[in-house]
């Protein structure tokens, strides 16, 4: 269940959108923030928000790859395998995070840190292999490189649990 506080947030945006679908990603990834995923509840939620069906909101949610519809770990880490990244390492980048990270493509830590997806073109092709962390890009990414973001991710993640 969201706050009041966040609700009235989501209420805001959703009124100043031309349509509520324009409005809908927002809501969704403010939702997903709240959740850690796109949980059912946060599908029933958003629903009641952009006036929509719950069935509506799934095909939306279906549509994004950075909505989340089942559980994730604390920080997903997109891997793009477009044509300029694949052309450029992406394979061997996906195939080393993978065995840092001791789990297949498509999967989670078992300490709930990270889950590493596949995902189209992230629209940074000409700093190709590129990754996304977050909402944050990495491009040129080298396994030298991939292997220092993962240990800053796990610096952040460190300090923010105190
Ligand atoms: S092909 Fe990877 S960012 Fe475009």
């Amino acid at each position: 269940m969201i706050s009041e506080l966040l609700k009235k947030e989501l209420q805001a945006r959703v009124a100043h959108a031309v349509t509520s679908r324009e409005a809908a990603v927002d809501v969704m990834k403010a939702l997903q923030r709240h959740y850690g995923w796109l949980t059912d509840e946060a599908v029933g939620e958003a629903a009641e928000l952009l006036g929509l069906t719950p069935l509506q909101v799934e095909e939306l949610a279906t549509f994004y790859e950075m909505i989340y519809r089942r559980p994730v770990g604390k920080r997903v880490i997109h891997v793009c395998d477009s044509i300029s990244c694949w052309a450029l390492g992406g394979e061997s980048l996906m195939a080393h995070l993978a065995a840092a990270l001791n789990i297949e493509p498509g999967g989670t830590t078992a300490d709930g840190l990270f889950t590493l997806l596949p995902c189209c073109c992230l629209g940074n092709c000409g700093e190709a292999p590129t990754l996304m962390v977050g909402d944050t890009l990495h491009g040129r990414v080298t396994l030298e490189r991939a292997g220092e973001i993962l240990a800053t991710e796990r610096r952040q993640l460190a300090a923010a649990e105190g």
